[in-house]
Order: C-alpha cells, then sequence, then structure tokens
C-alpha cells in the first residue's frame, strides 16, 4: 500500500482526512440544529452517521500508527510546530470521542444501536415492567458530559487548523494545503 511521502501524501491520508474531516463538521453542525431548533428526528441520521464513521475513524487511526504522521513541507519555527502538532492530536482524539460517547451514552443507557434501519444491538428492556433501562448510569452519564464538552474543544481547534491551512497557502505561500488536497509539492 501506498504510504506518505514528504512531497505526495498517499491516497489512503487524503480521502480519510477529508471522508473524517467533513463528516465532523457536518455532525456538530448536524448536533446543534438538533438540539437548538428540538428537531429530534434528525436524531436516528445523527445516530446512524456517526456510528458509520467511527469505522472510518478507526482505520485513520490505524494508518497513522502505520505510516506516521506526515512531515512538514518546510522548516518552521519550533512553536509553529509545536501548536501544529498540538492541534492535530486534539483533532484526531476528539473525532474518536465523539461516536464513541455517542455510542456509549446511548447503549449504556439503555437504547439500541441502529443504523440506516440495520439493528446493531436492541433495546434494554426490563422483562417485570416492560420499560426501558440503563445498562450503566454512571458510564452513560460520562459519556454524555463528554459529547457535550469535546465539541467546545473541537471548534477551538478546527478554527486553529483551518486558519493554519490557509496561513500557510496564503501568507506562507508554501505546500502545505495543496499537498492535501493530492498535489505533489516542492520540499524547501
Ligand atoms: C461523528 C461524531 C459525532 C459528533 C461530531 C456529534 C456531535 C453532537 C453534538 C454537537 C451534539 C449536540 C450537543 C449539545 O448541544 O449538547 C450531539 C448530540 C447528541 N448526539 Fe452526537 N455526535 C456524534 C456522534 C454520535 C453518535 C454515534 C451517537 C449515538 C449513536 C450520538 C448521539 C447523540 C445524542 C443522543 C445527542 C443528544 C444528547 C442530548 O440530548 O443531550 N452522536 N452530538
Ligand atoms: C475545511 C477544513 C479543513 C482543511 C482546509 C484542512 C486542511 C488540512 C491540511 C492542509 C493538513 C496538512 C497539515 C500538515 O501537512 O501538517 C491537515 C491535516 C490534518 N487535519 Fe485537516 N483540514 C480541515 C478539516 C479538518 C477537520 C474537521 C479535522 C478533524 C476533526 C481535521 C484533522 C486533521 C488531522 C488529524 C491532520 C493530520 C494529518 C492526518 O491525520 O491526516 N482536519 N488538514
Amino acid at each position: 500500500m501506498q504510504t506518505d511521502t514528504t512531497s505526495k501524501l498517499s491516497h489512503t491520508t487524503l480521502a480519510l482526512h477529508w471522508i473524517v474531516g467533513l463528516t465532523m463538521i457536518g455532525m456538530l453542525a448536524l448536533g446543534i440544529i438538533m438540539e437548538e431548533f428540538d428537531m429530534k428526528y434528525l436524531m436516528p441520521w445523527h445516530k446512524s452517521i456517526g456510528i458509520l464513521i467511527f469505522a472510518f475513524v478507526i482505520a485513520r487511526v490505524l494508518w497513522r500508527i502505520k505510516n506516521g504522521w506526515p512531515k512538514p513541507v518546510n522548516q518552521y519555527k519550533s512553536y509553529e510546530q509545536l501548536l501544529s502538532k498540538l492541534v492535530h492530536w486534539v483533532l484526531i482524539v476528539s473525532t474518536v470521542l465523539m461516536p464513541l460517547s455517542g455510542i456509549l451514552m446511548s447503549y449504556m443507557g439503555g437504547n439500541g444501536l441502529e443504523m440506516f434501519g440495520l439493528e446493531l444491538a436492541g433495546r434494554n428492556i426490563d422483562a417485570a415492567t416492560g420499560e426501558k433501562v440503563a445498562r450503566n448510569k454512571a458510564l452513560a452519564g460520562l459519556a454524555h458530559s463528554t459529547h457535550g464538552i469535546v465539541p467546545t474543544v473541537l471548534y477551538v481547534a478546527i478554527a486553529l487548523h483551518v486558519v493554519g491551512a490557509f496561513k500557510h497557502h496564503i501568507v506562507d505561500k508554501d505546500g502545505t494545503l495543496k499537498r492535501m488536497i493530492g498535489k505533489k509539492v516542492d520540499i524547501k
């Protein structure tokens, strides 16, 4: 399988970055719209897309472990490299935490898991009362808090990340953004 080089990123890195990145932005927007405008009928879509993207997130983490992080196209100041590393870590960890916490809060809260109509797990129903009961209330609560707090961190990290990408392109005029859209770039 093709791996990243400093002048060109692999198709795997490009595909996983854009599939996961753009879906995360869409899911954050969907989550907010759903909550703010009380549009709960969007929830099955939110959950289904979230469960599906989790598979891509896991593939991406495994790919990062196998392939390493892309090397910078240029020599940057040490604080810039540190900030970029920190933001990449926050982004990748958050892409794991959001779908994982969503799945855990639903499942541990006693709900089932369904992806586009396909039942992956049933609801946890008490045979005596016929009511839904939590599988693990504490874990469901922790996952719920995580699902509510991590987006705030993500908004800041995504803003820094996107501003950084365009700073590379417009101010530094280097190939960082071009490389992320599949172009081969010159290394200084
Ligand atoms: C791709 C990852 C995901 C992102 C970025 C995301 C994002 C969000 C956001 C921003 C909210 C609104 C939070 C608030 O205003 O308090 C939300 C709510 C919610 N999400 Fe997700 N979500 C993701 C995956 C999932 C998954 C996989 C599930 C379940 C299987 C899920 C279940 C829920 C539920 C039940 C709520 C409502 C929580 C409440 O009423 O307090 N999410 N999500
Ligand atoms: C329109 C929005 C976005 C643009 C223009 C963009 C651009 C870029 C660029 C140019 C790089 C390469 C940085 C380098 O070479 O050091 C990169 C890497 C990265 N981006 Fe984005 N990005 C966007 C959205 C996102 C989102 C929403 C996430 C996650 C939530 C994300 C996560 C990452 C990660 C983890 C890396 C490190 C390399 C990798 O794992 O693929 N990006 N991005």
